[in-house]
């Protein structure tokens, strides 16, 4: 939820610290800070609202003067955005400061006992907690009162910290939330993500729960919560650093929508091999896919909607029940998971805290678990019986598009796995769906050369005050992530309803002039869709539809049509999805919303 970098060397460290942040600003941007020492004094500077007022503060890290130092950016969890509750967090005496991503779960307990000692508290933050109690513990040998602290703590934390008077040491330590460190031209540096240390360093060390670093200009050597050295392995970082940057789009996420093609072909077209499809990293013989009794899917937001489509493919395809489940229902409802069962859990930065949970609730109760993750060595890639990539690159913008694109298509290839081993799907029918699969990445550049004409009708809807996304099957559950897209970034509210439901109760809120748009794209549904748009349109909705390219019936139940390309009644989703997302980006441009980084939100959900 936040991000933490942290640098010793020879260069100054503010700029460096800044130049990560920015990096991270994803992860949070209510507020941030930095400490940095120059061997006499540590200076700190903290600032609420964006990183931008930080570096105006300090004039891009010139005032502050030294070669270690350490950052934050800030989604607040434990008090609210303000100055004194961002982060860098001093202890009593101002000679160690910390930054955490994280949450501290015992630190009112915590906070209690270090007040009756004489501690006072200067912020409503659980990281303050983390500050006091290495005082407390500090005698000398920061390694030791490290993990003192560690086994006081509950909950998650990746945290960075400086003791004065070890002037050439920076620390690390890693539990449930991610940490990586690098080593730089000149010296060393810590950050929660990859694309932070890019810029200086492609080669990286993942830091697993309960490790800690110690960092000098020359070296990084390892421990664990038992103060034993352990050694690490480097991990080569392929991406294009351009990856990460905007790349002269206006945001990352018209970026990251024009990297849609990219994504499906990099997530699909490893994995079919003389016209079949290959996923090794499945581990499973086709004796064992045969015996996949159900299949239950666990994930958060847009991942979830992903999961819903999948359902509907996985179920009309290869004949397996799906269960779908919101990780943070999953994971306190005591599932009851029966021999059989494959479980998928899908997340982009394979760091949610409610997906990880899953995932080892799911372990416990003796499932096997594929990850299907689009960041490597994320912590649900590393605890994943299996790991299936999903080749989208850094995701930078909050809300998702091209990761996704390729959660979907990982569920395509799966499902079309499973069918043909199988026997549901013949020889002829699965190289029908490979030729359908490789016409996806340029039917959906053809709708995003389409973005004028949304954006033209985006515009008549800038002011609207609830907008509805209806649909039947997986229509619905494209319906849903229409829907999240518009509402997350525009603050225009919208739901999502299957169809069939509105009568149920939702068409008592349309009113002349609502706008509904209604997803039609499964042929057998045709009617039933085209009836229910009749029943709002009827009551005044103004009905825009997205609908395939030979479905002209739809015309008559609407006001304004978009057409998608033909394809699989299964893939469907992959293309009726960009112009939702289009929409959704554009009206949030139009009222001047900051469409990268939206209000109350932050990419990686690492606490509860
Ligand atoms: C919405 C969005 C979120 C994520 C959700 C799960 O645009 O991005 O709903 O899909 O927070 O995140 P991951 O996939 O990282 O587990």
């Amino acid at each position: 939820m936040c991000g933490i970098v942290g640098y010793v060397g020879e260069s100054q460290a503010a700029p460096i610290l800044l130049e990560g942040l920015a990096k991270l600003e994803y992860r949070g941007y209510d507020s941030a800070g930095i400490a940095v020492y120059d061997g006499v004094q540590v200076y700190m500077k903290k600032a609420m609202g964006r990183l931008k007022v930080l570096s105006e503060l300090t004039h891009d890290g010139e005032l502050m003067p030294g070669t270690i130092g350490i950052g934050h950016t800030r989604w607040a969890t434990h008090g609210a955005p303000s100055d004194t509750n961002a982060h860098p967090h001093f202890n009593k005496d101002e000679s160690i400061v910390v930054v955490h991503n994280g949450i501290i779960e015992n630190y009112l307990k915590l906070k209690k006992r270090l007040t009756e000692k004489g501690y006072e508290f200067v912020s409503e933050t659980d990281t303050e907690v983390i500050a006091h109690l290495l005082d407390y513990y500090y005698k000398g040998d920061p390694l030791e009162a490290i993990t003192k602290v560690m086994h006081r703590m509950e909950g998650s934390y990746a945290l960075g910290i400086l003791f004065s008077d070890h002037p050439a040491e920076l620390y690390a330590v890693r539990k449930d939330s991610p940490l990586i460190v690098g080593h730089t031209k000149d010296g060393s540096i810590i950050a929660s993500d990859v694309p932070a240390v890019l810029r200086y360093t492609r080669d990286v060390v993942f830091i697993q729960n309960e490790e800690i670093v110690r960092l000098t200009k020359e070296n990084m050597e390892f421990y664990n919560i038992d103060e034993e050295p352990i050694k690490k392995e480097t991990t080569h970082i392929e991406w294009d650093v351009n990856a990460a940057e905007k790349g002269g789009y206006e945001h990352f996420m018209l970026k990251e929508m024009y990297e849609q093609p990219k994504a499906i072909l990099d997530t699909f077209s490893p994995r079919i091999k003389d016209g079949q499809i290959v996923i090794e990293e499945l581990g499973m013989s086709d004796e064992e896919i045969k015996s996949i009794k159900k299949i239950m899917i666990v994930a958060c937001g847009s991942a979830y909607h992903v999961g819903m489509t999948a359902k509907y493919v996985y179920e009309g395809l290869a004949r397996i029940p799906v269960e779908v489940d919101l990780a943070s229902e999953f994971r306190y409802r005591d599932p009851i998971i029966e021999e059989g069962t494959l479980l998928l859990i899908i997340s982009q930065s394979g760091e949610t805290a409610d997906s990880l949970a899953a995932l080892r609730e799911a372990q416990e109760k003796g499932a096997r678990v594929l990850g299907i993750v689009n960041v490597v060595g994320s912590s649900i890639a590393r605890e994943a019986d299996n790991v299936m990539y999903t080749w989208a690159g850094p995701e930078i913008a909050v809300a998702t598009t091209k990761a996704y694109t390729a959660q979907l298509i990982a569920q395509y290839l799966l499902a079309m796995k499973f069918a043909h081993v199988r026997g549901l799907l013949d020889d002829m029918g699965l190289a029908g769906m490979i030729e359908d699969l490789k016409k996806l990445p340029a039917q959906v550049e053809m709708l995003l050369n389409n973005k004028n004409r949304i954006q033209r009708f985006a515009n008549r809807y800038l002011g609207a005050k609830d907008i509805f996304f209806i649909g039947r099957g997986i229509d619905h559950a494209i319906s849903l992530e229409g829907s999240l897209k518009m509402k997350e970034i525009s603050y225009v509210h919208s739901e999502a309803y299957a169809a069939g439901e509105m009568k149920h109760g939702t068409i008592s809120l349309i009113e002349e002039g609502t706008l509904v748009t209604a997803v039609l794209t499964q042929e057998a549904l045709y009617k039933k869709m085209i009836s229910n748009m009749v029943e709002v349109r009827t009551r005044g909705a103004f009905v825009m539809s997205v609908t395939n390219v030979d479905n002209t019936e739809a015309e008559r139940a609407s006001d304004y049509v978009i057409y998608i390309p033909k394809t699989n009644k299964y893939f469907t989703n992959s293309l009726a999805i960009i112009p939702l997302q289009l929409f959704g980006y554009y009206v949030a441009v139009g009222r001047g919303c900051d469409v990268d980084k939206p209000r109350n939100l932050a990419k990686s959900v690492t606490v509860e």
